[in-house]
C-alpha cells in the first residue's frame, strides 16, 4: 500500500528534523572553534544560546516522536535484526542525552560570557557527541525510517502528526 499524504507529512518532518540537527552540529563546532581561537565574543555568547535551546529543546522533542512513533513500529517487529535496531536506536538516544549533560552546563556558561570551562574538554565531549549523533542519523535513516514507512504504510499516522505538535505547544 502506497504512503498517505499524512505519512508523507510525518517522515518530511522527521527528515527535516535531521537536516536540522546536523546544521546545528556545525554551528555547536563552529563554536568550539571561535571560543578555542578567540575567546567568548558577544558573537560566540549569542551562538552558545542558540545551540543549547535547540539541543535541550526541540532535539529532545525530536527524540521523542521516535520513541512514541516510530520506535514502536519496529519493536513489533517479527525481525529480531530490526527489534535489535530499534533497541539499539533508544540506548543511543539515552547515551546521547548523557553526552548532552555534559556539553550543556559550559554552553550556558559562554552564553553568559563565562568562560570556566576548559575548551579541550568541550571540544572531546562535542567530538563523542557528534560522532555518535551522525551515526545514529544514519542508522534510522537507511533502516529505522524505511521499515518504519512500510509498517506505518496502512495506519493512519493522523494522531502521530497531532501528537508532535500537541507536545511542542505544552498541550497533552
Ligand atoms: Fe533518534
Ligand atoms: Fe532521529
Amino acid at each position: 500500500m502506497s504512503a498517505s499524504p499524512v505519512s508523507i507529512a510525518v517522515f518530511s518532518f522527521l527528515d527535516a528534523a535531521h537536516r536540522e540537527l546536523g546544521q546545528q552540529l556545525v554551528q555547536l563546532r563552529a563554536l568550539v572553534d571561535a571560543v578555542e581561537s578567540d575567546g567568548m565574543s558577544l558573537a560566540s555568547r549569542a551562538q552558545a544560546q542558540r545551540v543549547l535551546d535547540y539541543f535541550s529543546g526541540e532535539a529532545r522533542q525530536h527524540h521523542l516522536d521516535e520513541e512514541k512513533h516510530i520506535f514502536p513500529a519496529l519493536l513489533s517487529s517479527q525481525d529480531p535484526d530490526m527489534v535489535q535496531t530499534a533497541e539499539r536506536l533508544l540506548q543511543d538516544h539515552g547515551w546521547l542525552e548523557q553526552n548532552w549533560l555534559q556539553i550543556a552546563p559550559a554552553l550556558d556558561a559562554a552564553s553568559n560570557g563565562s568562560q570556566w570551562f576548559d575548551p579541550a574538554e568541550l571540544r572531546h565531549a562535542l567530538d563523542v557527541f557528534e560522532a555518535l549523533y551522525l551515526d545514529h542519523i544514519l542508522l534510522e535513516e537507511t533502516v529505522a525510517f524505511p521499515e518504519a514507512k512500510k509498517r506505518l504504510a496502512d495506519l493512519s499516522t493522523v494522531g502521530m502528526g497531532r501528537e508532535m505538535a500537541r507536545r511542542r505547544l505544552g498541550v497533552v
